[in-house]
């Protein structure tokens, strides 16, 4: 009923009766009285004025379901999705809806996460509506060694959706974390379930700093928000969504493959490139340039000597940022 209720609102730039949404919802006004104050307790803003009715003034600025679907133009990703208040994890979450079989390109996002998981076995902080924290999950029918490129893709999507949606100078910064001005803006997740070498779902799960006016010390110098990098504060149900479009975008244009011109943006984006990189290879720590991103999304390292190794994970320290 609230849903129904908060639709005819939004669809009704000036004041409705109360008569008139319960007549077209064959509903009573006591029930149509009930679902506006449950919007208002959710943070959607409804004024009411003795004979005009009422009006939608604002809607909340913390992550909500409705106001994710009313700006989501998606047919796969979001079809369904979950908005939580607090959470372990969206993508321990999301992972047990994937076992009781949740459709694919379902969405699980959380205002707040309690225990987020970072790569590498590292935490990932997500105070209450500073993070926009959510996992997508998908069903693709590939073999577990070839689903390797979700990542990479869903880093390509969400640095153009960055881009496109608040105009920052964002980059990709190998593998997949996002970047701005040489600090962690982005960080993705993706884990796999597999059984008799096929593919059950990957869940790919996303966190982007948002709100964060400050971070703890030990990343200060590390993180940044997009409040911090651009003072604006984004209406993040219309920033998920958007997100969420170039996901699907990305991932149903390119096949779920890194396909020609897929490698081509990534590398394009990629702040990885043509710096002196460290990583660590049998126990030795390397010294290298970044040359290039394979078809696989590899990264391709060049020794002083000219040889080339390929770096498929773990981490790579890219000199001059964090
Ligand atoms: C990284 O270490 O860079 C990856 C961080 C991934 C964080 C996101 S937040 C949503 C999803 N749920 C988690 O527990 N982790 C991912």
């Amino acid at each position: 009923m609230q849903n129904k209720v908060l639709k005819i609102l939004m669809d009704n730039k000036g004041y409705i009766s109360g008569q008139a949404i319960s007549t077209q919802l064959g509903v009573s006004r006591q029930t149509v009285w009930k679902a506006v104050c449950s919007l208002r307790e959710k943070g959607y803003e409804i004024n009411s004025v003795t004979n005009k009715g009422y009006i939608l003034v604002s809607e909340p600025n913390h992550l909500d379901e409705f106001a994710i679907k009313k700006y989501l133009h998606s047919n796969i990703i979001g079809r369904e999705i979950l908005v939580l208040d607090t959470i372990g994890s969206t993508n321990d979450y999301l992972k047990k809806l994937g076992g009781e079989g949740c459709t694919n390109g379902t969405v699980a996002a959380s205002r707040e996460q309690t225990k987020g998981k970072g790569r590498l076995g590292r935490g990932w902080v997500s105070k209450k509506d500073d993070c926009l924290s959510f996992s997508v999950l998908l069903r693709p029918k590939m073999a577990p060694n070839e689903i390797s490129v979700i990542t990479p893709l869903a880093g390509l999507a969400v640095c153009k959706a960055i881009r496109y949606f608040t105009g920052l100078d964002c980059k990709i910064k190998w593998p997949n974390d996002i970047v701005a001005g040489n600090k962690k803006l982005v960080g993705i997740l993706s884990e796999i379930s597999a059984e008799f070498g096929a593919v059950e779902y990957v869940v790919t799960g996303i966190g982007i700093n948002v709100e964060q006016c400050s971070f703890p010390k030990e990343i200060a110098d590390k993180a940044t928000s997009l409040l911090i990098e651009t003072g604006i504060h984004f209406n993040k149900n219309k920033f998920l969504a958007c997100v969420l479009e170039h996901l699907e975008d990305e991932f149903v244009k390119n096949d779920l493959r890194f396909t020609h011109s897929a490698l081509a943006e990534y590398s394009d984006l990629c702040i990885t490139l043509d710096r002196r990189i460290t990583f660590t290879r049998c126990g030795n720590k390397l010294e290298a340039t970044a040359v290039e991103i394979d078809k696989n999304g590899e990264l391709i390292a060049e020794l002083d000597d000219k040889t080339r190794l390929s770096i498929n994970s773990g981490e790579v320290i890219v000199q001059g940022i964090y």
